[in-house]
């Protein structure tokens, strides 16, 4: 028997100004608490056996999320469970980084590259301590606010509700972040799933938006990262040929340099990004490690002492 951390429901609680987006488990609305005058973004969350309810573990998951309190993650402040549907109350945030792209008309300063990536750095490093993974990263789940802060969105979800093929809003789920190892079908979900995404937003943020490896399958996907970094053998990544859905592929060697990739980068970026799109997710970098990595020793002090 779990205890229900609410019983108000969340129309009670907060009044829905205007929706905000749509994604894989749900709608986003801005809200504003009716005491506190509090902005807040509400989700609620349709699961695929919605006559069910929620189910427990999902919930009880949920719940230990309210405890990851870190200034690059996301607050998750409440969980509203009622009538069957589940509500989830974040902070709310200017902007997703996606919709940041979009303004830019494809320049971008590579000391906001900088800032923004150690931002996203310190928030893994965060969850990972605490053994929480994201399993889903991408630009739509990185909020960041007019002062140049950036926040993490949507960690624990994954592994709360599993993450569906499909949409709410139909659309496929995004294959741009994922590894090879979760592309061939490992199951073993581990940190350095998060760092390889953590590696692809790194060129999309160089790139001021342009995606790394935007592949229209699962087959494509894996094709256009083999043919950057070469195809993985059983020498390099060992037990690749083992996972559930592997399949050959041609042997790509690793032709392309990184510099024609992301030309704006200097060497210390470019080193750090060849450190996190490793195939093989044993060599894949920590985000501990990426934190002390030389391309942020020149980071403004501002941003790296901000301590939470
Ligand atoms: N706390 C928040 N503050 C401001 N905007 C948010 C917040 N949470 C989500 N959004 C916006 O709503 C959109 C939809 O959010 P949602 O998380 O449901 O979908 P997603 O991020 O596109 O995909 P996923 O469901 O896989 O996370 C986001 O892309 C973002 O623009
Ligand atoms: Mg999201």
């Amino acid at each position: 028997m779990i205890l229900l951390p609410e019983s108000l429901s969340a129309m009670q609680k907060y009044e829905k100004l205007e929706k905000i987006g749509e994604g894989t488990y749900g709608t986003v609305f801005k809200a504003k608490n009716r005491e506190t005058h509090e902005i807040v973004a509400l989700k609620r969350v349709r699961l695929d056996d919605d006559d069910e309810g929620v189910p427990s573990s999902a919930l009880r998951e949920i719940c230990l999320l309210k405890e990851l309190k870190h200034k690059n993650i996301v607050r998750l402040y409440d969980v509203l469970h009622s009538d069957k549907k589940l509500t989830l109350v974040f902070e709310h945030c200017d902007q997703d980084l996606k919709k940041y792209f979009d303004s830019l008309n494809g320049d971008i300063d590579l000391d906001v590259v900088k800032s923004f990536m150690y931002q996203l750095l310190r928030g893994l490093a965060f969850c990972h301590s605490h053994n929480v993974l994201h399993r889903d990263l991408k630009p739509q789940n990185l909020l960041i606010n007019k002062n140049g802060e950036l926040k993490l969105a949507d960690f624990g979800l994954a592994r709360a509700f599993g993450i569906p093929v499909k949409c709410y809003s139909a659309e496929v789920v995004t294959l741009w972040y994922r590894p090879p190892d979760v592309l061939f079908g490992a199951k073993l979900y581990t940190t350095s799933i998060d760092m390889w995404s953590a590696g692809c937003i790194f060129a999309e943020l160089a790139n001021a938006g342009r995606p790394l490896f935007p592949g229209s399958d699962v087959d494509d996907q894996l094709r256009r990262i083999f043919k950057l970094l070469g195809t993985p053998t059983e020498e390099t990544w060992s037990g690749m040929t083992q996972l559930p859905d592997y399949k050959p592929f041609p042997l790509y060697q690793p032709n392309m340099s990184l510099s024609q990739v992301v030309p704006k980068l200097g060497n210390r970026g470019r080193d750090l990004l060849q450190r996190l799109l490793v195939c093989n997710p044993m060599g894949r970098m920590s985000a501990d490690d990426a934190m002390a990595h030389a391309y942020f020793s020149d980071l403004n002090p501002a941003i790296k002492n901000d301590r939470c």
